[in-house]
């Protein structure tokens, strides 16, 4: 019985496809000698041009309201025939109508000072971490990852909690992207150990097998421009960072972090220096690869550290509408943080999808 079902769909199936092609083929063969090709003349823009007139309602020997016959003279765009025959008046009105509705836009985010609802632990990045972001920025490492995970299950299944707009408040320019040539990098911070990384950037495919993320040597062998941080702070804080030591620190600042992350890398099994191939050794502490490592190991992880008080207070004054806390949800997890994070050697991952 089941049997004999099948065969009948089977062969409704290719009785479909046979008659579809006996169809084509009829088709093709009533076709005309030639086509004839419609000559369109537009109306001419002259000034004593008489527009014709309204054409008639399609409907007019239907049993149909007065307003239906109105609503079908309307769609047969006649009035419209008239204003394309006014390219400058209506550019200009188009003009003034783009203007008007972006200045509805544009005006309300210039006189409200924060309509970001902010996180009281987000804090602005520190000077070492800022100035791996503008690496970040540079390099258009947002053209293969994205920093924004949505609020689907596949996405915080995968990255981890999705991103709330707060987090982005010191981000300018945001780093959202919109490719994921490589995995998102929003929860990025705490997941490889900075071994791990560094390793990654000299070569990525010792670290992900099959990885098609370009290679970034330069940034082992390159020094960090520490003398321009500062300004890059100032600038930050122009912009409404709640900046403190900073302001005077900066290179100070950067430098110390610098010199912290280069002993965990050390501790975690790294070089202190650099050999180059031609026997060059390199400080890894003035390299911009450590200021990659520092903005890479911070992204996505203020939204789980704990408030305090000082930052809080002084994110009152970037934000006097009130800040609002938000609660990481109970089912966020980092993705295994402490697992990877104090993992002294990195692992080769293989379980990873390379591409989306
Ligand atoms: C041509 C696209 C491309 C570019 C450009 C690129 N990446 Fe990647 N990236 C990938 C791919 C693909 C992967 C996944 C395979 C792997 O782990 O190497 C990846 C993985 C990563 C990972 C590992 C994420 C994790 O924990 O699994 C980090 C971190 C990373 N990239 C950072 C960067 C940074 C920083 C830059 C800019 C300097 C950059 N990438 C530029 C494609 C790219």
């Amino acid at each position: 019985m089941l049997l004999d079902c099948a065969i009948a769909g089977g062969v409704l199936y290719i009785v479909g496809i046979l008659l579809m092609a006996i169809n084509y083929l009829m088709t093709w063969r009533s076709r005309p000698k030639t086509y004839e090709v419609p000559v369109l003349q537009a109306a001419r823009l002259s000034k004593d041009f008489v527009d014709s007139p309204n054409p008639e309602s399609r409907l007019k020997d239907k049993p149909v309201l007065t307003v239906a016959h109105k609503i079908d003279v309307w769609e047969q765009a006649g009035w419209h025939r008239v204003w394309e025959r006014m390219p400058i008046r209506f550019t200009v009105w188009v003009t003034i109508a783009v203007l008007a509705a972006s200045a509805f836009e544009l005006v309300p985010t210039f006189l409200i000072r924060s309509n970001i609802p902010t996180i009281a632990s987000v804090k602005p990045f520190t000077p070492l971490e800022l100035a791996g972001r503008d690496i970040y920025v540079a390099e258009g490492c947002y053209n293969c990852h994205s920093q924004q995970i949505r609020p689907l299950f596949a996405e915080t299944e995968r990255y981890g909690e999705y991103s709330k707009p707060g987090e982005h408040i010191y981000d300018r320019p945001f780093q959202w992207g919109s490719r994921r040539i490589g995995p998102d990098l929003a929860r990025e911070g705490g997941k490889q150990s900075h071994l791990w990384h560094f390793e990654h950037f000299r070569e990525p495919a010792s670290m992900t097998k099959g990885s098609v993320m370009p290679a970034y040597p330069h940034l082992i062998t390159t020094e960090l421009n520490f003398g321009s941080i500062q300004g890059r702070i100032n600038a930050a804080a122009m912009l409404g960072a709640p900046y403190d030591r900073e302001l005077d620190e900066a290179e100070e600042m950067a430098h110390e972090q610098a010199r912290k992350i280069v002993r965990e890398l050390i501790e975690q099994g790294g070089p202190a220096k650099f050999k180059t191939s031609d026997g060059t050794e390199i400080d890894l502490e003035k390299t911009q690869v450590i200021a990659m490592i520092a903005y890479l190991q911070r992204v996505g992880i203020d939204l789980f550290a704990e408030a305090d008080e000082e930052i809080t207070s002084s994110d009152d004054k970037v934000t006097p509408d009130g800040a609002v806390q938000a609660e990481p949800t109970a089912g966020a997890k980092m993705n295994d943080l402490d697992e990877n994070a104090k993992s002294a050697t990195p692992k080769i991952t293989t379980d990873k999808k390379i591409s989306e």
